[in-house]
């Protein structure tokens, strides 16, 4: 299948927060007044954590967050990591933690249902209460690519494989080209060029 057209859709930036788990995700989308979707994979903790506990905040991110936040979020696993411990954070309504620096937005959800679609669960949430952080500008998908110069790792629902090139197996970073240099060091996480993998 041709996936090109694909690539004009948008998105926003987003940390999903839930009981002792957090990540990053461009799939939540509102759908009715008061009714918002989100797409997780089943691999990452936040969705067994979401399925346990039933509820979730998300804050929107901005053009100023740091990109601390998403690498933490977006490129490591709560199950092993507090990911919260480094950053200032305040607790919602429902006693779930949020990073508040540099979000533009609070969503507080409960979750209404779900729908298995085999590598991901699309979690159903109806809206709660919703808060403002900032006034700053808030990051887009296209932003975190160009601007940022931002990746998107292997559980992203947009993950694309690249055809030639060494593919980081830590964060999922895609080195473009025939030959990695030996001191070359991954741009997102810092992994050194003799651990990348050849994408066959
Ligand atoms: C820009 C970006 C967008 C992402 N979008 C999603 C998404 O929509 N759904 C998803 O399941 N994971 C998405 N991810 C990947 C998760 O954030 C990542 O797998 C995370 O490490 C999971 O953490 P956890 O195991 O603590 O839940 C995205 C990551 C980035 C950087």
């Amino acid at each position: 299948m041709n996936k090109e057209g694909l690539r004009k859709l948008t998105y926003g930036v987003y940390i999903i927060n839930t009981i002792n788990s957090g990540c990053i995700v461009n799939t939540l989308t509102q759908v009715t007044s008061d009714r918002v979707i989100v797409a997780i994979n089943k691999e990452n903790y936040t969705n067994q954590m979401i399925k346990k506990h039933k509820k979730f905040n998300a804050t929107v991110l901005t053009q100023n967050t740091d990109m601390k936040v998403i690498q933490t979020f977006g490129f490591t696993s709560s199950k092993d990591t507090d990911k919260y411990e480094n950053f200032n954070t305040e607790i919602d309504n429902s006693g779930i933690k949020y990073i508040k620096d540099h979000m533009a937005s609070l969503i507080e959800c409960e979750i209404e249902n779900e729908i298995d679609l085999d590598t991901h669960t699309i979690f159903i949430a109806k809206v709660i209460n919703t808060k403002n952080l900032s006034d700053e500008e808030v990051m887009t998908y296209d932003y975190y690519h160009k601007v940022k110069n931002g990746v998107t790792p292997p559980k992203a629902p947009t993950y694309e494989k690249s055809k030639i090139g060494y593919r980081c197996p830590i964060c999922g970073y895609v080195y473009e080209g025939d030959t990695l240099p030996d001191d070359y060091i991954c741009p997102i996480c810092g992994a050194p060029a003799s651990i990348f993998e050849k994408i066959e």
